[in-house]
């Protein structure tokens, strides 16, 4: 944890910009994986960790915005659990470790909420993503389990992505951790992709880099010789010369913050020529971007430009065709670019998306686009000094998606379809580095995985 009085900082926050009531943050619970006994591996609700900071199963944090107080509410281990567990700090250290004003018992927040309730005060809390916080807040507001999410506190949810938009020196080393990490997992797949291998073999070792440093991986890992399959976790093929393969995998530090990198090698370490000139389109993309990153810039601005360059590329092999401007307003590139080039990095790889995307990437000024393609953009707003994102440009030859537009004869003006079936069996390219935007522009976070093609070729040797 960080030192009590950043917790205690982040908590004076809400309590100056929040107008009134009470600010209910509950932690997560243990998830059984088959029975009771045998859990998925725990994993802290990240909001928690950021206003009260305890990494434990079954604690709630409460900000009383008009008395100005901090309370949490837990339940020290019994016999049974020290038999079970071992023995653990108390409720007290805990409070104490996060600098709130009191700890109490968890039975007692049922009442507390009761009399709140009674007496007209707001009670804020944030949209829960998992069943058990649904039915936990039911129980406790006396709220249908089915109206929990429509009654999430508009307000709380700006103030929370105010704040944990903007990262502090201390979290911006946790994700550079993370990111080191990551190098370790990338650096390793690199070095294991040759031909007969199969990709589980693979993406279990990777994981297991993780987990080494006692860290979870920070999102299922994402490891393909398919890598047109833009979230690909089966890990069935064998790895065959001649073919791609993408490695979209990150870490968590030991204070859960998280980094995403991937990078996509041939199997056998020797790109193709066609392979080169895909990837070296998606690198400049990447390189472009990162150029551009600085505070004020408009994420879907730099985004819109990662895909002219990729249509320009395109272009020049054959495979897009006209005008790139107009070609990149119409949505065309997306064929090959069918997603967002990043979205914002922290405690969640995509951070703080079960608030609600529109309120993380969007404001007033830039409103998320229905056009397909730009419309999966995650981050589309001006950037400000200290965000933390990721820039994930891609190139991917996905065999419906072709059949589709084909058949539809869209955008026959901008793509050769005779020319995209030649690339048919290509498979996919994304290259993704995490970024802090500076006062000056931006860094790309952590240790370099090797990138380009010699770096590649050489580490693959
Ligand atoms: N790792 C998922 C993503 O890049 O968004
Ligand atoms: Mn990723
Ligand atoms: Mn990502």
């Amino acid at each position: 944890m960080f030192e009590p009085s950043v917790y205690s900082a982040r908590r004076k926050e809400l309590i100056n910009n929040i107008s009134s009531g009470l600010v209910l943050l509950p932690g997560n619970i243990d998830s059984p994986m088959n029975c009771k006994a045998n859990t998925y591996r725990f994993r802290q609700d990240s909001s928690f960790l950021y206003f009260f900071g305890p990494d434990r199963q079954g604690l709630t944090g409460l900000v009383d915005i008009d008395e100005g107080k901090s309370i949490l509410f837990g339940d020290d281990d019994e016999l049974d659990d020290i038999i079970w567990m071992g023995t653990r700090p108390p409720i007290r250290t805990l409070g104490e470790k996060a600098g709130v004003d009191e700890t109490r018992a968890l039975t007692e927040l049922e009442e507390i909420m009761k009399q709140a309730t009674s007496r007209g005060r707001k009670i804020h809390f944030l949209p829960p993503y998992r069943t058990e916080k649904i039915l936990r807040l039911e129980g406790w507001l006396d709220i249908h389990h089915s109206k929990i999410a429509e009654n999430a506190s508009d307000e709380l949810i700006k103030e929370v992505v105010r704040q944990r938009s903007v990262k502090s020196p201390g979290e911006i080393t946790e994700i550079e951790k993370a990111v080191d990490i990551a190098y370790s997992m990338h650096t390793t797949a690199m070095k294991m992709a040759r031909p007969g291998i199969y990709e589980r073999e693979i993406a279990g070792t990777i994981e297991g880099i993780s987990l080494s440093h006692d860290n979870p991986v920070s999102f299922p890992v994402i490891l393909s010789i398919n890598g047109h399959i833009l979230h690909n976790h089966h890990h069935g093929n064998e790895l065959t010369a001649g073919k791609l393969m993408v490695t979209d995998a990150g870490s968590e530090s030991g204070m859960h913050y998280a980094s995403d990198i991937t990078r996509s090698v041939p199997v056998g370490g020797k790109f193709t020529s066609r392979q080169k000139d895909i990837y070296n389109i998606v690198l400049k993309a990447l390189q472009d971007s990162i150029t551009s990153i600085r505070p004020g810039e408009a994420y879907k601005d730099i985004h819109l430009q990662a895909a002219a360059v990729i249509a320009g590329g395109l272009k020049e092999l054959g495979i897009m065709k006209g005008d790139i401007q107009e070609a990149v307003s119409n949505g065309a590139h997306a064929l090959f670019f069918p997603h967002g080039l990043g979205h914002m990095l922290g405690l969640d790889v995509h951070d703080m998306e079960d608030l609600g995307e529109n309120y993380v990437g969007y404001d007033k000024e830039i409103i998320r686009s229905d056009q397909f393609g730009l419309a999966f953009l995650r981050l589309g707003r001006r950037l400000q000094e200290n965000f933390v994102l990721t820039v994930e440009p891609g190139i991917y030859f996905i065999p419906p998606l072709i059949d589709k537009w084909k058949s539809d004869k869209l955008f026959t003006d901008f793509i050769d379809y005779e020319k995209v079936e030649s690339y048919r069996d290509f498979g996919g390219i994304r290259i993704e580095d995490d970024v802090l935007v500076t006062a000056a522009g931006s860094r790309v976070l952590g240790t370099p995985v090797p990138q380009t093609v010699s770096e590649i070729e050489e580490i693959m040797k």
